[in-house]
């Protein structure tokens, strides 16, 4: 499908005849042959901007994932609708927390006597209901570009951060970035009781971390960063804050696939770079950079499979569809949870900085 020309016919003649209706966003990990047809680009802190900055679309395709397109939803006017071209394209990591879950987690942090100073940061990688119930707790959402800030406005805001879902954006910002120490973070399991932390454990925390994360980028190990060291001579070390503590503590440098593609730009002629971030973004780097040797960090670590599942076929049919006046594939969150969900979001987007 990737090189079918009479897709790209199709999708180029179903585009034209949308014109300014449709707008089509398209996150860095998407495939080649989805990502020419997005009229912009980028992470999910700068989609879900570019989302609420074009009221003028009256469809607003998501080429990403579930969440992105759940927050593109809850961010845009009620006569938008937006589109993601696959339903099936989840998120693993989305998926690790649920409101049942969080909502007994909090719970047990009331009855630990700690719910009052704890303020909840969670992801932008996490389903309408966590942010909602993110929004109700006077928290804040948060993406890998502006974690750090995420949490020290929270720290304005109570004493303690109930970090979700990702436990490594949360633990390696925290002692990376805040100075604060590994035991100063706790593990709290929702499949085990009580979190699987003592009401004490959860009084002595300053970052209560959700024990979820990212099945492509937890997939990198401190061997992939030894091996790349060991075969490229003076290689860049370059990772998403997503992959676990022991690897961004031995990379060179860690930050959003924003700040990735950005690093890339400024690097000299000649330089080498392993990058541990998901394949079709680094795969797109070296295209980009024939001047530098950018590798991918470890052969053995695949795609993202969700993101992927926004294929060319798929695009061309959501297309097609909505240049017929049909509808498909819409994504919409309740009013209720869209309400404090907004309330997390518009949070993050007053994030000074
Ligand atoms: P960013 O685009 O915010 O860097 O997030 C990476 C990711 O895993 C998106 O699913
Ligand atoms: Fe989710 Fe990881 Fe895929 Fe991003 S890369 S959509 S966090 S599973």
């Amino acid at each position: 499908a990737a090189s079918d020309p009479g897709l790209v016919e199709r999708a180029e003649a179903a585009r034209a005849k949308l014109g300014d209706r449709a707008f089509v966003l398209g996150h860095h990990y998407q495939r080649d042959e989805v990502i020419q047809f997005a009229d912009v680009t980028g992470d999910s802190f700068k989609l879900a901007r570019d989302a609420a900055a074009r009221p003028e679309a009256e469809y607003i395709v998501f080429c990403g994932v579930h969440f992105m397109a759940e927050s593109a939803d809850i961010l845009t006017s009620a006569k938008q609708q937006v589109i993601l071209p696959d339903l099936a394209a989840g998120c693993s990591m989305a998926d690790m927390a649920t409101d049942q879950q969080v909502d007994e987690a909090w719970d047990i942090l009331t009855d630990a006597g700690v719910a009052d100073v704890t303020v909840p940061v969670s992801y932008m990688n996490s389903s309408a209901a966590i942010k909602a119930f993110t929004g109700r707790h006077g928290g804040t959402i948060c993406t890998s570009s502006n974690a750090k800030r995420a949490l020290d406005w929270a720290f304005t805001q109570g004493e303690k951060v109930l970090f979700l879902p990702d436990q490594h954006l949360g633990r390696n910002t925290a002692v990376l970035e805040m100075g604060l120490g590994l035991d100063d973070c706790v593990l709290f399991d929702p499949h085990k009781p009580g979190g699987g932390l003592t009401p004490q454990q959860l009084r002595d925390a300053t970052m209560i971390l959700w024990r979820g994360h990212c099945s492509v980028h937890g997939r990198f190990s401190l061997d992939s960063v030894l091996d790349v060291r060991d075969r490229i001579p003076g290689v860049n070390v370059l990772v998403h804050p997503e992959c676990r503590h022991e690897v961004v503590t031995a990379a060179d440098l860690v930050g959003s696939t924003e700040f990735i593609i950005k690093t890339l730009d400024a690097a000299p002629a000649g330089s080498s770079w392993a990058i541990g971030t998901e394949l079709n973004l680094v795969r797109r780097l070296a295209l980009a950079h024939p001047d530098k040797t950018v590798v991918f960090l470890d052969r053995a670590v695949c795609f993202c499979s969700t993101m992927n599942r926004i294929d060319l076929p798929h695009l061309v049919w959501t297309l097609e569809s909505l240049a017929r006046g049909e509808v498909v594939n819409q994504i919409t969150v309740d009013e209720q949870t869209a309400h404090f969900a907004r309330v997390a979001l518009d949070q993050m987007l007053a994030l000074p900085g």
